[in-house]
């Protein structure tokens, strides 16, 4: 199997050229200019259009039991939808139940994957219990190639830690040599406002972000920075949303913790008012930390650019407005919380950050790409254009124009939360590891080829 692509400019975190690009096989073996095309060989002229590396999704959930219901993507039509928007790469959040054994479920989520992935995955393993049976269980999963945890600070009583297991954790992770990422808000303040809420009669989504307000999320993001430093340990913010959680993280920065922050193309693009929208359409916009008010999107733009905010993810979690969403029609509480975003992500960010100003060709490919290959141990097989790297790569058509919809998406999910927003910009061809995988927008790839990606930890 070989491929060339030729007349291309390619663009990495810090190259910007035109070439040609030799794959063998699976592998990127030679950038060059005027590569002949041997016979046999699968050529594909992408002149006009730009090469970027795959993008990374660095915060996925594909299987998610979460709120009474399950996220409704499987592998099969989530890595579908990832890879034509541009997604090479799933990092699936693994989020156990307490009591789940955290190798059985490491093995659950592993055989939801393998055999039905088209693109290439790995997992943040979920440790949403600490003991010593979990503690035993959590360092073999780190030798079958895991080099990141995921813990939650919030969802009182399902997912969430206590200080102590947080300790624990964290002084694990430091002692293994992995990363842990954590959702961080304060679950006794979500609970209290949310009580709070209800009690006042205010049942409706809008009043999701109430209960959840910037302060909650930064107390979170605070008391991850207090611990890290404790520990030395290395940690990473996810969905980061509002200018209060931000701040408390350049503080932990400045005070010398390891710490790496990532947002949502969902707070860049969309605000509070979504879920205050009538009729209960609000609900599509529930997810945690909220939507916030429009003057964070700036604070978000800009620390992409500037290196402040180091990964851009979806927190992909798709959940039908038809049905589920509707569990929380009496009581905001009770909707799912999440957004499905997998496929759009990219053509999003593309858009409304680099077509409009925002920051440049290079660093959205660090934000949506490298960064992430980088800080989970991937890179340099992912994360860029370079021989000996693995042939992700995004051809992709700065000229195209198209709107987003529920109609022409792959996500399997009743509704596009942007839908009839304009793209300007899409790939024209998506490979994984050799094999063209999409082309003008459809997908051509195979169902099974995406691979396990076995991690080493100690990479930073
Ligand atoms: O609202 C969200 N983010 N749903 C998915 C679970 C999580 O919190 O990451
Ligand atoms: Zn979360």
């Amino acid at each position: 199997m070989s491929l060339l692509i030729k007349n291309g400019e390619i663009v990495t975190a810090s190259t910007r050229y035109v070439a040609d690009i030799w794959c063998e096989n699976e592998t990127i073996t030679r950038i060059d200019r005027n590569i002949p095309a041997p016979a046999g060989s699968e050529v594909i002229d992408a002149q006009g259009k730009y090469i970027f590396p795959g993008f990374i999704d660095p915060h996925v959930h594909i299987y998610l039991p979460f709120m009474g219901t399950f996220a409704k993507d499987t592998y099969e039509t989530g890595s579908k939808a990832a890879l034509i928007g541009g997604t090479t790469t799933l990092i699936e959040m693994l989020c156990p139940s307490r009591a789940e054994e955290p190798m059985a479920a490491f093995e659950l989520w592993l055989g939801k994957a393998q055999g039905n992935s088209a693109c290439d995955f790995t997992f943040h393993m979920g440790v949403t219990r600490y003991d010593d049976k979990a503690e035993k269980q959590l360092t073999e999963i780190i030798k079958r190639g895991i080099s990141s945890f995921k813990i939650f600070l919030a969802y009182k009583g399902a997912f969430g830690l206590s200080d102590e297991e947080l300790y624990k954790v964290l002084q694990l992770a430091k002692k293994l040599g992995v990363i842990t990422t954590a959702h961080c808000e304060n679950e006794q303040l979500v609970l209290e406002l949310q009580k709070k809420l209800l009690a006042e009669g205010k049942t409706g989504p809008e009043w999701h972000h109430e209960s959840r307000p910037p302060m909650v999320e930064a107390e979170g993001v605070h008391h991850l920075m207090s611990f890290a430093k404790q520990l030395d340990a290395h940690v990473y913010i996810a969905h980061t949303s509002c200018e209060e959680a931000l701040r408390e993280a350049v503080c932990g920065k400045m005070a010398g913790v390891n710490v790496w922050v990532e947002t949502l193309i969902e707070y860049l693009v969309a605000d509070k008012t979504f879920a205050e929208r009538p009729n209960f359409e609000g609900a599509k916009f529930v997810m945690s930390p909220p939507l916030r008010d429009k003057r964070n999107q700036n604070i978000l733009w800009n620390g992409l650019r500037d290196g402040i905010v180091s990964t851009l993810g979806t927190d992909h979690a798709p959940f039908d407005f038809a049905t589920q969403k509707q569990m929380g029609i009496k009581d905001f509480t009770k909707i799912p919380n999440g957004m499905p975003t997998l496929e759009d992500r990219v053509n999003l960010f593309y858009t409304y950050g680099v077509k409009r100003g925002r920051l440049d060709l290079h660093r959205f490919v660090d934000t949506a790409s490298t960064q992430a290959a980088k800080l989970f141990g991937l890179f340099p097989r992912k994360g860029t254009i370079q021989p000996g790297s693995d042939a992700d790569l995004v051809i992709y058509d700065p000229n195209y124009r198209g709107k987003l919809s529920v109609k022409t998406q792959t996500m399997n999910v009743d509704y596009n939360p942007f839908e009839g927003m304009i793209i300007e910009g899409r790939p024209s061809a998506v490979t994984v590891r050799g094999q063209v995988a999409v082309r003008d927008g459809k997908f051509v790839g195979q169902i099974g080829r995406g691979n396990f990606l076995q991690r080493e930890p100690n990479h930073f």
